[in-house]
């Protein structure tokens, strides 16, 4: 899958795109059902809230059939190597679940100001992409951008290490509150199967879930293989150091695990 001359250009003015529809219901299904299993596991890779439900699961694309194609996938990897104009390989992979009643915040931050200070990544030549696996609407925390915040680097963060139970680089609210009077904020919202890309400084966030409708959303973040990460301090499930570039599988390899998936529970 390749984007538009128009697409490239709204990514580069805006900090991100949403694409709706880019998987079917029945690929969706099987990825979703399989979420929950994993969510189920006794793990490290999954990691939870302080109240104990789950809040993401790592490198599920190296453990778990379903999500290694969709870690593989060319609707997913091709329009990022058209962007970056070489291979890619994978960053980081999870699984967020902003579970009912108790999925919690993820305060403001850039993703890059992350991988640049706890990874060693050298440029935002890395992307994040988001597969929404339950409907995503405006009640139940659905991730929210500053457009064109993407455009000035990497912005002063303090480490918030108790807000939750995930460390984060946060930004302070003056920042987000002059970056937000230009740029406005938007949460994109859809259907299963919905995929949003967006630049690894675009400032994001989202707020806690306190209503009864999961909300998982599977991310890529896609490293430009040049970009390789130069100075990791973090467990290699949470960024990878295997920067081997990833070799797309075929377009319907995905609908056929689906199918399979479907028939066995028949
Ligand atoms: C993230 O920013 O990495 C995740 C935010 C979310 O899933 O709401
Ligand atoms: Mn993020």
């Amino acid at each position: 899958m390749q984007l538009s001359n128009e697409q490239i250009r709204q990514f580069d003015e805006e900090g991100y795109l949403f694409l709706p529809d880019c998987f079917s219901p029945d690929e969706v299904a099987a990825l979703r059902e399989e979420a929950v299993s994993i969510y189920d596991t006794d793990r490290p890779e999954v990691w939870r809230e302080k109240s104990g439900a789950p809040r993401t699961a790592f490198a599920a694309h190296l453990y778990n059939e379903a999500f290694g194609l969709l870690g593989a996938h060319p609707r997913l990897i091709e329009p990022v190597q058209q962007l970056f104009g070489e291979p890619v390989y994978m960053h980081q992979f999870k699984i967020n679940a902003k579970s009912a009643f108790d999925g919690e915040v993820w305060q403001w931050h850039q993703d890059f100001g992350t991988w640049a200070r706890d990874d060693g990544m050298p440029d935002p030549k890395a992307m994040n992409i988001a597969v929404f696996l339950d409907e995503v609407t405006h009640i139940n925390g659905p991730l929210m951008l500053v457009p064109r915040s993407h455009k000035e680097g990497v912005f002063e963060a303090g480490h918030d290490l108790s807000t939750t139970s995930y460390p984060l680089w946060t930004l302070d609210n003056e920042r987000v509150a002059k970056l937000v009077d230009v740029g406005g904020i938007v949460a994109p919202t859809g259907k299963p199967g919905g995929v949003m890309m967006f630049h690894g400084n675009l400032v994001h966030g989202s707020a806690g879930n306190i209503t009864p409708y999961p909300r998982k959303i599977v991310y890529l973040t896609l490293n430009a293989v040049s970009n390789y990460i130069r100075k990791p301090t973090r467990p290699d499930w949470i960024a990878h150091q295997d920067f081997s570039p990833i070799v797309p599988v075929a377009d319907d390899a995905l609908m056929h695990y689906a199918q399979r998936y479907r028939q066995a529970a028949e």
